[in-house]
């Protein structure tokens, strides 16, 4: 497999799907269908399929192991029939959260434990893991505030309501990804500008992703 994978990663916030989107549209212009993009939960219709469950703002009795699983399911579907096809076909693929992000949220954030959840996540990746992860650092209170800020009320999903504990946890989680992956995720300081983030990320890309941004 000759293409690359590469995944953003952050907490929420951290205006990483502001950034991204600008990216991708500069992207699309110059690869074309060389680029291809998904996130997660979701990415094709199965996995969206999933992403509606897992989301659903009713579905308030969810347990967290069952949660863990959901995503799972998700992610193993956008592996074998998004990410990998691709990459046999020398694409470039971009992905709006991954593992790390199940690592952090349900590891961490639900406190079902990163190792865990980590080993529950072999059965779905086999061991399948990102050539490049960008990873958007800002504190849990700036986060959180730029989403108060930003948001009409009725945008606000399950996941949104949890406490300020659990963002702590989630963004804890985060940093041992950091540390433990040096080679694999690279950090963006996201309280910059927009602007800021977004040059920061395009040099992270020409440096670890050269070949599809020349
Ligand atoms: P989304 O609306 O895509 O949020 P964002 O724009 O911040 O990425 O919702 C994804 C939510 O799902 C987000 O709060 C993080 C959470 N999540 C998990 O808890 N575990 C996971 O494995 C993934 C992929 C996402």
């Amino acid at each position: 497999m000759s293409g690359k994978f590469v995944t953003f990663e952050g907490p929420d916030g951290a205006g990483k799907t502001t950034v991204l989107n600008r990216l991708l549209s500069n992207l699309e212009n110059k690869l074309g269908d060389r680029l291809v993009t998904s996130r997660e939960p979701g990415g094709n219709n199965i996995a969206e399929s999933i992403r509606n469950v897992i989301l659903d703002r009713e579905n308030t009795k969810m347990d967290s192991r069952t949660e863990a699983l959901l995503y799972a399911a998700s992610r193993r579907q956008n592996i074998v029939q998004t990410v990998k096809p691709a990459l046999e076909k020398q694409k470039l693929v971009i992905c709006d959260r991954f593992l790390d992000s199940s690592i952090a949220y349900q590891g961490g954030g639900r406190m079902i434990g990163e190792s865990l959840v980590y080993e529950m996540n072999q059965f779905a990746t086999e061991g399948f893991l990102p050539d490049l992860t960008i990873y958007f650092d800002i504190p849990v209170e700036v986060g959180l505030q730029r989403i108060a800020k930003n948001r009409k009320s009725d945008d606000i999903d399950r996941l949104d309501v949890e406490t300020i504990d659990f963002h702590k946890r989630v963004h804890h989680a985060y940093q041992e990804i950091v540390k433990n992956n040096p080679k694999r995720v690279k950090v963006v300081d996201a309280t910059q500008s927009i602007d800021d983030v977004y040059s920061d990320v395009v040099s992270i890309m020409n440096k670890y992703v050269k070949k599809f941004m020349e």
